[in-house]
């Protein structure tokens, strides 16, 4: 087993960068990922985990929704920050847990949906498939994965390419977003996945895939449902 904290990205654990995380990366409306969890059955009632679920933008709006929220990261610094934002807004449903893909175990029955958004990336190929086959054992018949990632939408030829246009509309401010030596070392140190090999990895995991939209060849988002 991987030492999951070796591998979370140096900067997520360091609580002057997570206190400028939210500025950096923006602020994701999270209003059609609720809207596609609505339309798979994912009620008021449902418990839903937000897998590596960082500084929490997608685990209080979903607090406002579903009965319960289970907001999960490796990172004490990320889940110093969602405890304070969640009590800050009164919220008595949600719980933390410190675990990562690989170690979380949900007591209880399975869950109603999960949730993760550009977090996966962080796990070597077979560490991430066996993330996904972890993430389909939670899910209950019929259960929803919402998966947001860095995903690379295009074959080897085209790399330079594509990288090279990536890099070209980065940020030049690193306290105002993502810079183009930040873009670099993602795809130096982290494990972004050919879609093309992810897919069918989604797949062995037991998930089938409703839906994939992708944006400029790197970003993709999936709607995985647990036959
Ligand atoms: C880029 S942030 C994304 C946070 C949040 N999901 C969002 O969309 O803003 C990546 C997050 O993944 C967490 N992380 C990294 N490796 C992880 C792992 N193996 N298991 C769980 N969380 C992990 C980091 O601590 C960090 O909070």
């Amino acid at each position: 087993m991987i030492d999951e904290l070796a591998y979370a990205g140096p900067e997520h654990l360091d609580p002057a960068f997570v206190a400028g995380y939210d500025r950096k990366q923006g602020y994701p409306d999270p209003t059609q990922d609720l809207a596609v969890l609505g339309e798979h059955g994912v009620d008021e009632s449902a418990v839903v985990v937000d897998l590596a679920a960082g500084t929490g933008q997608f685990t209080l709006a979903a607090a406002r929704r579903f009965r319960r929220v289970v907001a999960v990261d490796v990172s004490s610094a990320m889940q110093d920050v969602l405890r304070g934002r969640a009590a800050d807004a009164g919220f008595s449903n949600v719980e933390f847990v410190k675990a990562g893909f690989l170690t979380y175990e949900h007591p209880g029955p399975p869950v109603d949906a999960v949730y993760t958004r550009n977090a996966l990336h962080q796990l070597p190929d077979f560490f991430k498939t066996i993330a996904l086959s972890r993430i389909s054992g939670l899910l209950r018949p019929g259960g929803v994965l919402r998966l947001h990632d860095l995903i690379y939408d295009f074959q080897p030829a085209e790399a330079e390419e594509v990288l090279d246009r990536w890099f070209a509309g980065a940020a030049t401010d690193p306290a105002e977003g993502y810079t183009a030596q930040d873009y670099a070392e993602h795809v130096r140190t982290e494990f972004s996945t050919f879609r093309w090999l992810l897919e069918p990895m989604i797949e062995a995991a037991g998930l089938q895939i409703v839906e994939s939209v992708f944006h400029g060849s790197l970003f993709g988002t999936y709607t995985c449902v647990k036959p």
